[in-house]
């Protein structure tokens, strides 16, 4: 087994430990520039189109992340009938949920607005939220979107998921497609973005969907930058529709030291670590992978080109 590495901003050698550890027969290397040898597969994050482009002899491309837009947008570069796997959970799921559950725990317990008390040393009590109002809902309910929502239902919130095929959740309220986003929103008190990255998905946080939302709603973005329009964000947030926003991604990352988010309070900003992929779960999920192909048995995971997730 001849496996090729590539991991944009990664420790390769942690990786290569990782990898070797999970498929101790496997030969690896990282890719470098002018490296056409073949392999069996390719373990990549964010690679450059001339490590993909005319490799056909691949038996899959195994993305070391969920989200596949960077994969994706090679197009023509990506080497037609190869198999493009993404992770599934591998340990990102609990971590989203930790995440989002902080976030939305903050502003239900106005935990923001206790520490700018903090700061002036008042010691002042806040009327509550009723959490029967406090509805979150989900924009994404795959494998993240889902695991973050099991967690928010265990708190009591009442939860509303959207996703592109309807689902039937016990105690959720779901809505699909373009005809249930308005009611979705219309309903929705904290809006979280989990979606994949697509044409159908870019810039999806806008004016016209956060306006949408009732006066004094929130916005998490742990998805990708690109599903938000950051300027109607801003305008939202100074007019006081939206009370307030964690972002985790940003359209360009590191998130510019002139950028304005860094300077409106009711932003808070995480250099895109909701949820971080575990090297060593991450291996073993692809060499559990690898070895059901060899053995000619189905795996999840499997990306639709077509579909753009
Ligand atoms: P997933 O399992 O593929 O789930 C995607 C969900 O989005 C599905 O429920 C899908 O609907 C829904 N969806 C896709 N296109 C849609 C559309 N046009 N309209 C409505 N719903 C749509 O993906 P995942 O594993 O949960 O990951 C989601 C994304 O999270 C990734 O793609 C990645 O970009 C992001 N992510 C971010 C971080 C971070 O650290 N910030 C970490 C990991 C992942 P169906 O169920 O009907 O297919
Ligand atoms: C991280 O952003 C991922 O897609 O796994």
């Amino acid at each position: 087994m001849e496996i090729l590495f590539y991991a944009a901003g990664a420790n390769p050698d942690a990786w290569l430990t990782s990898i070797q550890q999970a498929i101790p027969d496997a030969s690896i290397r990282v890719w470098q520039e002018g490296d056409h040898a073949p392999a069996d597969v390719a373990l990549v994050w964010k690679p450059p189109a001339a490590m993909l482009r005319g490799r056909t002899e691949l038996k899959a491309i195994f993305n070391l992340g969920a989200g596949v837009d960077a994969i994706l947008q090679l197009g023509e570069a990506l080497p037609a009938g190869v198999p493009v796997v993404r992770l599934d959970d591998a340990g990102m799921g609990i971590q989203m949920a930790e995440f989002v559950a902080h976030a939305v725990l903050r502003y239900f317990r106005r935990l923001d607005a206790y520490a700018v008390q903090h700061q002036a040393q008042q010691w002042r009590f806040l009327k509550p939220f009723d959490k029967q109002t406090f509805s979150v809902g989900v924009l994404g309910m795959g494998v993240l979107g889902s695991r973050i929502a099991a967690a928010l239902q265990h708190f009591d919130f009442p939860v509303l998921g959207w996703s592109r095929t309807q689902k039937n959740i016990p105690g959720m309220t779901c809505f699909s497609g373009a005809d249930g986003l308005n009611t979705f929103l219309s309903q929705t008190r904290v809006l979280v973005c989990i979606l994949p990255l697509t044409t159908e998905t870019e810039n999806i946080l806008n004016h016209a969907t956060l306006s949408a939302l009732p006066r004094g709603a929130y916005v998490i973005n742990v998805a990708r930058g690109a599903h938000l329009v950051e300027a109607d964000l801003l305008t939202l947030i100074q007019q006081e529709h939206i009370a307030g926003a964690t972002l985790d991604v940003f359209r360009e990352e590191p998130l510019p030291v002139t950028h304005p988010f860094w300077q409106e309070p009711r932003i808070n900003i995480t250099p895109h670590i909701s949820a971080l992929t575990l090297r060593d779960d991450s291996a073993r999920q692809i060499a559990a992978k690898i070895k059901a192909l060899q053995a000619g048995q189905p795996i999840t995971g499997l990306v639709d080109p077509q579909r753009g997730y």
